[in-house]
């Protein structure tokens, strides 16, 4: 994949509460589901530019496993990388956070995720937190596919 520097005029934040209705009008306009996370901790980021919320992705927490989700570029925005960007943002934290593996469940972009190293998962292998979530009860298997990857953690190297 072609590298892309989209940090220069966009910027990857973790959001705040005053991000909350742009992310809901965001995932509505791309008929992604708002759907709760079920009492698992839930952390979303955005992407901003020129002060406006135009990408945002999540990321609930089941213990050591991941479920990544939510994952919106605005389609004025496309095409420039900040799509790969807010989900190497996320794999970049849920490692620091000791997740070993995120799954995700996609419609629309599998091709997306693929190029990004994420493999067809079995959804009987998910552990049962993450497959009991409201987002795998709302997205039915005949639509959506599960794809996974297994994060590995790269230590600082300390310097000379
Ligand atoms: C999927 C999505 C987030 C990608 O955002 P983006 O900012 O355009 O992605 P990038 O620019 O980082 O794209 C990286 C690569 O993936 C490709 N790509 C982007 N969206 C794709 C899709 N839906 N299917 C297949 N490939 C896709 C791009 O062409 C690009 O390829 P290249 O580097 O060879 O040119 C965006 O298309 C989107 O918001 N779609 C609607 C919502 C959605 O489907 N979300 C996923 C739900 S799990």
């Amino acid at each position: 994949m072609k590298p892309r520097d989209p940090a220069r005029t966009v910027s990857l934040r973790a959001a705040q509460t005053a991000d909350r209705i742009a992310i809901g009008e965001l995932l509505a306009a791309n008929r992604l589901p708002v759907a709760e996370a079920g009492g698992a901790p839930i952390r979303f980021w955005v992407a901003e530019l020129a002060g406006q919320v135009i990408g945002t992705i999540a990321l609930e927490s089941y213990a050591d496993q991941g479920l990544l989700r939510s994952l919106c570029v605005d389609a004025r925005v496309r095409g420039q990388g900040i799509g790969q960007a807010l989900v190497e943002t996320v794999e970049t934290e849920a490692a620091s956070a000791g997740i070993v593996r995120l799954v995700l469940l996609t419609e629309t972009a599998e091709r997306f995720f693929t190029d990004l190293g994420y493999d067809a998962v079995d959804r009987a292998t998910v552990a049962g937190a993450l497959r009991a979530s409201p987002l795998f009860a709302t997205l039915c298997p005949a639509s959506a596919v599960c794809l996974g990857k297994t994060l590995h953690f790269h230590h600082a190297e300390p310097s000379p």
